[in-house]
């Protein structure tokens, strides 16, 4: 066998293995191909004892003292693991091998497999990320800090209890908008991880908004109001809904969009500042959540049209679901009719039950122009807007 020459050397000087040798000693073997030799000149004692050991567990091969003093040969094994790359650019289809590393990293090979059963580009992207996710981080806002807790006033009693009954609806329905895409987020490969930090800051609003209504009903000493089966029902729909554009488009577009003209209406009515800021900041992230529905939809829809007939087909099964449930509660009906109103006197409500039929009005062509912007014809979109449940969400 023909003698073989060291192709790099590295001194170590002192340095013992220890102390951080080994950082050295694989930065000098990284360069080194396969096979290829390692000079090493060391002065610490344990290099002697150890380094055989030590090349073994890296995957090298410890060829013996070398031929000065203090030296040895280390001849370049495989190595570790082979490493492959996941490439930096967003790929079709993301390989449950690359798991958790981010994208663009090198992996290594031989990693644990995931089940990220959503590892498709058209099932979970929308254009527009990196922006919606840029103004939710730069728009959080505090419950704590950012509401004029000071100012709230002694309300009549209708009043304050019309709006602690909004105040509960509106919070039932904030934990059904971060429970859809709680139950999402661990599905989606990380590969995704745009789609990933939207949802989780989306999670993160829909938390803030739970704890600040919350908060609004016990402020003024009446606590919550009343919680009904037809809204508990029509969000249960929602959150047992497995596909995840359907879940975004029931969630998202239709709830959420339909959320936006009951945010204004109640900024519009709220009778003290603390709910009129609520009802304002809220109606800015969700104005968010809606923008990530649309553009998801407009993703999906552009490259498979013939979704939107299952979509249609969702919408209708949700509303034959519900067909027991007759119409918004009528706790939540009152509450809103006092609250437009102003009052209870016959024509404060008979101004509060115009108000509240114009908010239905208003719902439902802002749920038709959204429609009709994702391509449904218009009478599709009317239909669609009659279908979807009475409880808003
Ligand atoms: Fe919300
Ligand atoms: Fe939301």
């Amino acid at each position: 066998m023909p003698e073989q020459f060291p192709k790099t050397k590295v001194d170590l000087e002192d340095l013992a293995l220890h102390e951080g040798a080994p950082v050295l000693l694989r930065r000098a073997l990284a360069k080194l191909a396969a096979g290829e030799m390692l000079e090493v000149r060391g002065d610490s004692s344990e290099l002697v004892e150890q380094l055989a050991a030590w090349c073994r567990k890296e995957g090298h091969r410890y060829l013996g003292e070398g031929k000065g003093p203090n030296t040895h040969r280390i001849e370049r094994g495989a190595g570790l693991a082979p490493l492959m790359a996941s490439g930096s650019h967003v790929a079709e289809v993301a390989d449950p091998q690359w798991g958790l590393a981010p994208r663009g990293a090198r992996i290594e090979a031989g990693g644990p497999e995931f089940t990220f059963t959503l590892c498709r580009k058209r099932e979970i992207w929308a254009q527009e990320l990196a922006s919606i996710y840029k103004q939710a981080v730069g728009n959080q806002w505090s419950a704590a800090r950012d509401i004029p807790w000071e100012n709230l006033p002694k309300l009549p009693g209708d009043l304050e209890a019309a709006v602690c009954q909004i105040m509960t609806f509106l919070t039932e329905n904030e934990f059904a908008a971060l429970y859809v895409p709680a139950r999402f987020i661990a599905r989606i490969h990380p590969h995704y991880r745009e789609v990933v930090e939207v949802l989780a800051v989306q999670i993160v609003d829909e938390a803030r908004h739970a704890e600040a209504f919350t908060r609004r009903a016990e402020a003024g000493g009446n606590g919550l109001g009343t919680s009904a089966v037809s809204g508990q029902l029509s969000l249960q729909t929602l959150l047992e809904e497995p596909d995840f554009t359907t879940a975004t488009f029931l969630l998202c577009v239709m709830g959420e969009g339909t959320f936006l003209t009951l945010l204004k209406f109640l900024e519009e009515h709220a009778p003290d500042a603390v709910t009129s800021t609520l009802a304002r900041l809220a109606h800015r992230d969700e104005a968010r959540h809606v923008a990530f529905g649309m553009e998801h939809l407009r993703y999906v829809l552009e490259r498979e049209p013939e979704r939107r007939s299952l979509l249609a087909a969702a919408v209708e099964r949700r509303s034959r679901m519900l067909a027991a449930v007759s119409g918004l509660s009528p706790y939540v009906y009152d509450a809103l009719a006092v609250l437009a109103g102003g009052g209870i006197s016959p024509r404060q409500i008979r101004e509060g039950a115009r108000q509240v039929a114009a908010l239905h009005r208003e719902m439902d062509h802002a749920r038709r122009e959204r429609l009709q912007s994702l391509r449904f014809d218009a009478e599709d979109a009317r239909t669609l807007s009659t279908y979807h449940t009475k409880n808003f969400m």
